[in-house]
């Protein structure tokens, strides 16, 4: 696993973009897996600069993201699918018919078959991830088992307590999910995790214990052979993390 400390926000909001760049120009019709929450924004709204200041073109671009609430349409203001528009594909020229956001309205079981369909197909280039406070990726929560492929999952308290900054009550936030497995994580070429702020629980797990466990799904990032974490420092200083 590849470590990068970065000064604070704004350059690993940099140092995530060179990465993310680095692919699209050498890989202009690839796959590129995408993640929400507020980790990937910096890096996102540095992407949408590039293409309008240095050419940067998505045109070829195709993407699928990890993962969307259940019962949000894709137009509520927290759905997944407006949260990408909103911060990267409304500001760049990629094809909106080539990104993918799981649908969390309708006939759950019948999208749920279709996001497995299109990850059976999908080779994707590099996945980006956050983390939660309890180590989940994508909505993948820890317990005594993971799952492989896409699935509906229940989240937990912790999870929604700390979503709930993006919803007028914590009881308006969803409580289930549709996420990537930890198998359609694994399987794209190469992943890349930004983390900072308050995550040094999973941080820790991570960067220093020695351990694969299920109740971290973080630490499953351990065994992929080209993983990329861009920590900020304040957060590497907490955990005691030297290079
Ligand atoms: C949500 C998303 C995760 C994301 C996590 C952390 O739970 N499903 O994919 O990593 O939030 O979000 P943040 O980056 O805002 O801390």
């Amino acid at each position: 696993m590849k470590i990068i400390v970065a000064n604070d926000p704004e350059d690993a909001a940099r140092k995530a973009a060179d990465l993310i760049e680095s692919v699209v120009r050498e890989e202009p019709d690839c796959t590129l897996g995408l993640a929400t929450g507020s980790s990937p924004v910096g890096m996102y709204r540095e992407l949408a600069r590039r293409h309008k200041e240095e050419d940067l073109d998505f045109s070829g671009i195709s993407s699928v993201n990890l993962d969307e609430y259940v019962g949000l349409d894709g137009t509520h203001e927290q759905s997944y699918r407006y949260f990408m528009n909103d911060n990267l594909f409304d500001h760049i020229n990629i094809d909106k018919e080539k990104t993918y956001v799981a649908k969390g309205t309708g006939d759950i079981e019948a999208n749920l078959k279709e996001f497995n369909e299109i990850l059976d197909k999908t080779d994707i280039r590099i996945q980006v991830l956050g983390v939660g406070p309890d180590g989940h990726l994508g909505f993948n929560e820890p317990g005594d088992t993971l799952y492989d492929k896409a699935h509906e999952e229940t989240l937990d308290d912790s999870t929604i307590e700390a979503n709930k900054r993006f919803f007028a009550t914590k009881e308006d936030v969803p409580t289930k999910a549709l996420t990537m497995g930890m198998g359609n994580i694994m399987r794209a070429q190469s992943l890349l995790m930004i983390i900072g702020g308050n995550k040094e629980e999973a941080a820790r797990r991570l960067l220093i214990e020695d351990k694969i466990d299920p109740r971290c799904p973080a630490t499953f990032m351990r065994m992929h052979r080209d993983a990329t974490v861009i920590i900020e420092k304040e957060l590497a200083d907490k955990i005691g993390y030297t290079p």
